[in-house]
């Protein structure tokens, strides 16, 4: 079962499928592209831009070779239009649904523009998916669902009241699927992530999630937020796990489908332990790490104070086998924001000192 993966990988290496990625211009979309790419697959991606950016499809098509990349097709559309659904799903035979606007703030500050897109769009990509009779359909359910609940880790079928709309938006997307799933036939997979970070995700805005978000500050020495006294905890999911899942719940037997599963690693982390395990890997190239210190703020409205994932669901059922602990992920990740970062001039380092 631990190698699951790696067959999974030679079985598509071998029979070349056709995928349609939404949000292919967002971090976990953009990543499952290129992912697919390199596996020789052909590859449809859809996106709007709401919040993807299109230098995240340029470092794409820089990471994989020509020939591969003749393989993408992208459609610049929006998931509210059920034409521009249709469009994608033509002929494709695995869904991997990306496209929604995340983070619980926003869903706070504007409820119905999340809904829109991340209802009635999961909606109109489900139709579509059933229209043109993929074969499966992959998506991306979310831990907020556990609401809460308290109970610690989190199992899949025990589930509390949502805390915010986006909250909300998400389970709705995993009722839906189980319908569409006992109405037509439809199989489908939902993706329970858990705080996903990486390569790619956006660092920038009143919604980045809090790793890029920190890297930049500590890297730019800009002051630095933490919510409520730092005990706070999280199930931090590096980007490859979260491919893995993908790859493995879009080729999963039948008897796997219609069911949701947590994807994440039964790890707590705190924010002030991130917070520590992010300076120290910034310590060597950026001394004035050193001298940095967060400021507490108060508790954000909508967030869980603790979270974990219980993986075996995944692991029995799919084969998920993470590759990456945080440790593991954060330093890759952080390679990839300090050359991101340093590329694009974001970051000045202070005038060297003079001894005498
Ligand atoms: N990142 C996480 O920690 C996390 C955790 C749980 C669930 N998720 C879910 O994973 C998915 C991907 O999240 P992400 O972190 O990559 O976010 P992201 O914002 O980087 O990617 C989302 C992509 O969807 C696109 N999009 C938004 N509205 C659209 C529309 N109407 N039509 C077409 N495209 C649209 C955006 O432009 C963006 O490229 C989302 O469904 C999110 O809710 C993410």
């Amino acid at each position: 079962m631990v190698n699951k993966i790696q067959d999974v990988r030679q079985q598509l290496v071998q029979h070349s499928h056709h995928w349609l990625v939404t949000g292919a211009a967002g971090f976990i979309g953009s990543n499952l592209v290129e992912t697919l790419l390199a596996l020789g697959q052909r590859v449809t991606g859809l996106d709007n831009f709401a919040t993807g950016k299109r230098r995240n499809l340029e470092q794409v098509k820089e990471s994989v070779t020509q020939e591969a990349w003749t393989k993408f097709n992208f459609i610049e559309g929006d998931i509210r239009n059920p034409a521009d659904c249709a469009q994608a799903c033509a002929g494709v035979d695995f869904v991997l649904h990306q496209a929604a606007l995340g983070s619980v703030s926003r869903s706070i500050d504007n409820p119905i523009l999340t809904n829109e897109t991340n209802v009635t769009g999961f909606l109109n990509m489900l139709v579509a998916a059933r229209d043109a009779k993929v074969r499966r359909f992959v998506y991306a359910a979310s831990s907020s669902t556990y609401g809460d609940h308290p109970a610690l880790p989190k199992v899949e079928d025990v589930i509390g009241n949502p805390l915010s709309p986006y909250a909300v938006t998400k389970y709705v997307n995993e009722l839906y699927a189980n319908v569409f799933g006992r109405t037509y036939g439809m199989e489908s997979i939902g993706l329970r992530y858990f705080n996903v970070f990486g390569p790619r995700q956006d660092p920038h805005g009143a919604y980045a999630a809090v790793i890029p978000q920190w890297v930049a500050a500590l890297i730019g020495n800009q002051p630095l937020r933490i919510n409520g006294d730092g005990e706070t905890s999280r199930d931090f999911c590096y980007i490859a796990n979260v491919v893995q899942a993908n790859l493995l719940a879009a080729v999963a037997p039948s008897e796997a489908a219609n069911q949701v599963y947590n994807v994440a690693l039964n790890e707590r982390t705190s924010l002030n332990q991130l917070y520590a395990m992010m300076r120290d890997l910034l310590r060597a190239r950026f001394p004035h790490v050193d001298t940095h210190q967060p400021e507490y703020v108060d508790f954000r409205r909508g967030d869980v104070r603790h979270s974990q994932a219980d993986i075996g669901k995944a692991t029995a059922l799919l084969g998920y086998a993470p590759t990456h602990r945080i440790g593991e992920g954060l330093a890759q990740a952080m390679d990839w924001y300090v050359r991101d970062l340093l590329g694009k001039g974001a970051y000045e380092p202070p005038a060297p000192v003079v001894s005498e």
